[in-house]
């Protein structure tokens, strides 16, 4: 167990200069890595001119800290660049009651990425594959030279799977190479991978080859987390046998299900925002995985345990790097990453899973027993508060006041900050 502590009580009630100081001191933040967290930035506009074309500016998203993760016995202070209120909350508070008994335990399967060449115009499709086997060994060797960073450090490509498809267009084979990309997230390493070895493939299959690119369903790089919410912290056996009806609900009906997995992706996007993820890349992979059985379900399960506590587990494929990318360049996204304290690909993707796990136990929670609107509604009348003028101590007293009455509404709240600061 490390020696740092993710459990800050009060965290919350810091303003985010406090927050910040807390924060430097848990991941050795320097005073240049703070100032960049406070600028809300991290980048002028002639680097985003070096990122995306025409670039005229950009957009903050803020970053706020997940406390009270435990994952694999190391304690985490999460990163979620979020626009959403509740997330951040919703996830510190499943992760304090996760780490009651223990926390989470996640494990990555591994970093394999998938390579496709498609083959169109074969007149002998079962001798193309027969001479692409027989000549695996050398494509592979071939398909390592183009990533000689990779397999310097023992990745590269591994394995070639072929695939016969049979459309409305003719046959059609799909050549599939298998590439372990470590720790980066590995699209360019695919992309160049399939675009260097199409025209060998040509000559092998006599065919043509049309698509090289990346595949998105990153079955290779499934994470498993799981963890126990002790029965009586989530307000006891009632609350315990809700949550499997409703997990039931989401496992019976896709409509229930998307939304369930729309609350995961809730957490698990905001950390691939803050880290300088693909997050379009991590969301079509989830929600494919989701449906790969044909039928569209949710990526948690939950079940009781012998005790009556409440056991749940998340399965989905998390394609992320830590090498390569945003996530190399981009002075937020590094600092994200710092704070997270991750070596390895694999790591950031355990974490993410955690996230999603602990999002969905405090949504279902919240879904069960009062509703989510609650807690919405106290964000709402805070802004509201906040944006009438209220400031510092006032803030809470308005915005308590105003859910008392249940007037959410920016004129009563400029008559209470007025009243309240006489
Ligand atoms: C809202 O952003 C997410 C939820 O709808 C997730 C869920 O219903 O499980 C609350």
């Amino acid at each position: 167990m490390s020696e740092k502590n993710s459990r800050i009580p009060g965290f919350y009630k810091l303003n985010a200069y406090e927050r910040l100081s807390k924060l430097k001191e848990f991941a050795d933040l320097t005073d240049e890595e703070v100032k960049i967290m406070e600028s809300m930035s991290g980048i002028d506009i002639d680097d985003a001119s070096n990122m995306i074309e025409n670039a005229i500016g950009g957009i903050s998203i803020p970053v706020g800290i997940a406390t009270n993760f435990i994952i694999n016995e190391n304690e985490y202070l999460v990163p979620l660049a979020t626009e959403e209120p509740s997330v951040i909350a919703a996830c510190s508070n499943a992760a304090g009651l996760g780490r009651e008994r223990g926390g989470f335990s996640a494990k990555s399967m591994g970093n394999i990425m998938r390579a496709q060449i498609q083959l169109i115009n074969i007149d002998d499709i079962s001798l193309a594959k027969k001479n692409i086997l027989d000549n695996k060994s050398k494509l592979l060797e071939l398909a390592c030279e183009v990533t000689p960073t990779l397999s310097s450090l023992g990745g590269g490509a591994k394995d070639i799977q072929l695939k016969e498809l049979d459309t409305k267009r003719g046959k059609m084979l799909i050549v599939e190479i298998l590439i372990d990309c470590k720790d980066a997230m590995g699209a360019n390493a695919c992309n160049t991978v399939a675009e260097s070895l199409s025209s060998r493939m040509e000559e092998i299959s006599g065919g043509k080859s049309l698509l090289k690119i990346v595949s998105n369903l990153a079955i290779g790089r499934i994470v498993e987390a799981s963890a126990t919410f002790d029965k009586e912290l989530l307000g006891g056996e009632q609350v315990v046998e809700s949550i499997l009806d409703a997990s039931e609900f989401a496992h019976n009906d896709a409509y229930r299900a998307v939304t369930s997995n729309k609350g995961i992706m809730n957490g698990i996007t905001a950390i691939a925002i803050a880290t300088g993820q693909d997050t379009r890349a991590i969301e079509s992979s989830v929600h494919a995985y989701a449906s790969i059985s044909g039928r569209y379900i949710p990526v948690t399960t939950w079940e009781k345990d012998l005790s009556g506590n409440l056991f749940g587990t998340i399965k989905i494929p998390i394609p992320v790097g830590i090498v390569g990318g945003t996530a190399s360049v981009h002075p937020s996204s590094k600092i994200c990453l710092k704070i997270l304290r991750v070596k390895t690909a694999a790591q950031l993707s355990e974490i993410m899973a955690s996230i999603g796990l602990a999002q969905n136990l405090a949504a279902l929670r919240a879904l069960v027993s009062e509703g989510i609107q609650e807690g919405h509604m106290k964000l709402h009348a805070r802004n509201i508060a906040i944006s009438a003028g209220a400031k510092g101590k006032l803030i809470e007293k308005v915005t308590e006041i105003m859910i008392q009455e249940k007037d959410v509404k920016f004129l009563r709240a400029k008559e209470l900050i007025k009243e309240l600061d006489k």
